[in-house]
């Protein structure tokens, strides 16, 4: 190349920043791979966000039209976090996550800070003990509630349960689980011992695990309020929160209707609310 070429081309080169700021961007600090089909990261988040545990926010990335190509996500971490956390599918041919899974960190990502969701603490009238009733990535929302003091000091006792298909798709929400058990702060509300507020009951449905099938059909049959050593569900006592696909979403709200819940709202608290994990 020839001397004045190679001037030009680095006077191009600083007229042209080589990587154009997106609109509303964030900076990844963090990637974690949990299977072939889920990962978590961790990105900056903005000084002026302010969000209530439970909530989601659109996120994306700038798509090959221009446009900027965006998608519905629960804010995974809790709301006093200096950070922001997502916890994500991986479609091999979905628009934004075929993309979505290659973030690696100093990446840019676009997040619109407009936060909203039912599965918030508002929605519901005060109670006794929240179940927390998640299929697949519809553990998200609850990674943000079971972080937050809020819910250790608005009920005695607190109960998540996680359905998959496979071990390995639980990784990620009782790695969570144990950090909570392990954190200080949070050990003080919660108890260390066995008689801790705190209970996980994860159970997959196509491989085997110490807890197989469906937390519907275990809830049918009564086997998780005998596992678990508490009473069946009542709207006296009993708050729960619901984030799973349309099919799981739909049977877990009858069941619910069944125990005498009501479906409440951010504008009409009552005994349970449910959010889509995922559109169809
Ligand atoms: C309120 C709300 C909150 C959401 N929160 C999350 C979240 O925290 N984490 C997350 O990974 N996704 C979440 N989603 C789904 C998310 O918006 C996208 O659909 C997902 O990121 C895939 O985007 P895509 O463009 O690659 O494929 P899309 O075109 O959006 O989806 C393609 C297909 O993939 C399947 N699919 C999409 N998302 C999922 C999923 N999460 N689990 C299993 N199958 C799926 C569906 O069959 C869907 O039709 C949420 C959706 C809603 C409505
Ligand atoms: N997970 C995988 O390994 C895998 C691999 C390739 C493609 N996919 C595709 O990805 C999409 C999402 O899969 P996913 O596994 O993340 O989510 P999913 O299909 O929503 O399943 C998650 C869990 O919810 C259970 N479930 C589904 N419907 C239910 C209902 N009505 N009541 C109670 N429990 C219910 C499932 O049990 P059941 O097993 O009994 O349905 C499974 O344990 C699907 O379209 C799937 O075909 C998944």
């Amino acid at each position: 190349m020839a001397r004045d070429d190679m001037t030009e081309a680095t006077v191009t080169e600083q007229a042209i920043p080589k990587v154009p700021t997106l609109p509303d961007a964030q900076t990844v600090t963090h990637v974690k791979h949990w299977t072939d089909r889920l990962f978590s990261f961790r990105c900056t988040r903005p000084a002026s966000l302010r969000f209530r545990s439970g909530e989601f926010v659109m996120i994306g990335l700038m798509g090959d039209t221009g446009r900027p190509l965006l998608r519905a996500y629960s804010i995974a971490s809790p709301s006093w976090d200096e950070e922001l956390e997502f916890y994500s599918i991986k479609v091999q041919d979905g628009p934004l996550t075929s993309r979505l899974q290659h973030l690696a960190v100093g990446d840019e990502i676009i997040l619109r800070p407009k936060p909203v969701g039912t599965l918030v603490h508002d929605a519901l009238l005060p109670g006794k003990r929240i179940w927390f009733f998640a299929t697949g990535t519809g553990f998200a929302p609850f990674a943000s509630l079971l972080r937050d003091p809020q819910t250790y000091e608005d009920y005695d006792e607190v109960i998540i349960t996680h359905t998959c298909r496979e071990v390995g798709e639980l990784a990620y929400g009782a790695e969570l689980i144990d950090g909570i058990r392990k954190d200080e702060l949070l050990n003080e509300l919660i108890g260390a011992d066995n008689l801790s507020k705190l209970r996980y009951y994860p159970t997959t449905t196509r491989e085997e695990s110490p807890r197989m099938g469906r937390i519907t059909d275990r809830m049918r049959s009564g086997e998780v309020f005998t596992d678990l050593g508490v009473e069946p569900i009542s709207p006296e006592n009993d708050r729960a929160m619901v984030c799973g696909n349309l099919a799981f979403n739909l049977e877990i709200k009858e069941l619910l209707e069944g125990y005498g819940l009501r479906e409440g709202a951010n504008s009409d608290p009552k005994e349970y609310v449910v959010e889509k994990a995922f559109v169809d």
